[in-house]
């Protein structure tokens, strides 16, 4: 997608880290997932005070998606305050490939888009369903 018409999936991802909680790390990330359909689902981190339990903004955007029905989804916007991308965490990618495929992933800060991939260049030979 050109950077230009990535803009509005960017701007909900900016908003929704502004809701992030990440009081242990102060790193704040923000998710916004398309769906085919042309809805914008977000997430942000989600930290806790026995740390392990952390879930990233990806996944909140995702699983939050999935409970409320949607289930076909064509790209998601990641935001975190950095001069470099934030790209997904390896947990991430394998949620996101399951359950959105070949996902295009635009990279963005508070102030510039940074990159866009495919998913499936993030997450060469995934595993999943079909390999059961
Ligand atoms: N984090 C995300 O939410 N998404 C990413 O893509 C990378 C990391 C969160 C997890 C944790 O709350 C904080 O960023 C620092 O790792």
């Amino acid at each position: 997608m050109p950077a230009s018409e990535a803009g509005s999936l960017i701007d909900a991802a900016r908003r929704a880290r502004e809701k992030a909680h990440a009081a242990f790390s102060g790193f704040k990330v923000g998710a916004a997932l398309e769906t085919k359909d042309g809805a914008i689902i977000t997430g942000s981190n989600v930290e806790n005070a026995s740390y392990g339990l952390t879930m990233c903004a990806e996944r909140v955007a995702m699983f939050k998606a999935l409970s409320e029905g949607h289930n076909a989804f064509v790209r998601i916007a990641i935001v975190a305050n950095t001069e470099s991308p934030t790209p997904p965490c390896g947990a991430c990618r394998q949620i996101l490939w399951e359950f959105g495929g070949d996902l295009e992933i635009i990279l963005a800060n508070l102030f510039e888009q940074k990159g866009t991939y495919q998913l499936k260049d993030l997450l060469p030979l995934p595993f999943d369903a079909r390999l059961l």
